[in-house]
């Protein structure tokens, strides 16, 4: 298959942080975040492969800075590596105040999709490539990870 950019399934998604999104000191909850990052990984990794997918694992979720009521959260998922049928979703949440301007990175995750075919089977998927230096070292850097998760997933199965 032909390799395509990693800018190709690039996805940006912008929400409101509200006050049921919130705890008791007014932070959002660490389980809505993760709903809206599994919910932007499988959009950019059905964009990726022109089909249906699933989460196979969340396998890092980095809770940097808190974001509050009246934030904005931005959040961009990239396809940073491809295995045959699985996807790496690199996915960065900024917090942005808008009564101050200030941002901040709050989240940052990876998350394997696997693209299925009708019968949920997994799917080949085509290859990526980066064109910026950010993309690059996500890529660069993805076979350390997919060492990382194949081990840790070789230690589950002698569970
Ligand atoms: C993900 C799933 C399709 C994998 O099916 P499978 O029969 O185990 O398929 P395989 O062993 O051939 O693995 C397929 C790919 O998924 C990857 N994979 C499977 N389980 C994985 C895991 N826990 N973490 C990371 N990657 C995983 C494999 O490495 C392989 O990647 P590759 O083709 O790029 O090398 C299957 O386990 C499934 O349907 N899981 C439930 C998904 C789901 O319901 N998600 C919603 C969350 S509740």
């Amino acid at each position: 298959m032909e390799a395509i950019s990693m800018n190709v399934a690039r996805t940006i998604q912008t929400h409101l942080v509200l006050p049921p999104d919130t705890n008791h000191h007014g932070s959002i909850f660490g389980g809505k975040v993760l709903a809206y990052i599994d919910e932007i990984a499988g959009i950019a990794s059905m964009k990726h492969a022109h089909g249906n997918t699933v989460t196979a694992s969340i396998d890092s979720v980095d809770f940097i800075s808190p974001a509050y009521a009246g934030d904005v959260l931005e959040l961009e998922a990239v396809v940073a590596s491809t295995g045959r049928t699985s996807m790496e979703i690199y996915v960065r949440v900024q917090a942005t105040n808008l009564i101050t301007g200030t941002s901040c990175l709050t989240t940052e995750s990876f998350v394997t999709m696997v693209a299925i075919d009708e019968d949920g089977h997994p799917r080949e998927v085509a290859p990526v490539y980066p064109e910026t230096e950010a993309d690059t070292l996500l890529f660069r850097t993805a076979p350390e990870r997919r060492a990382h998760r194949s081990a840790k997933r070789a230690l589950q199965s002698h569970k």
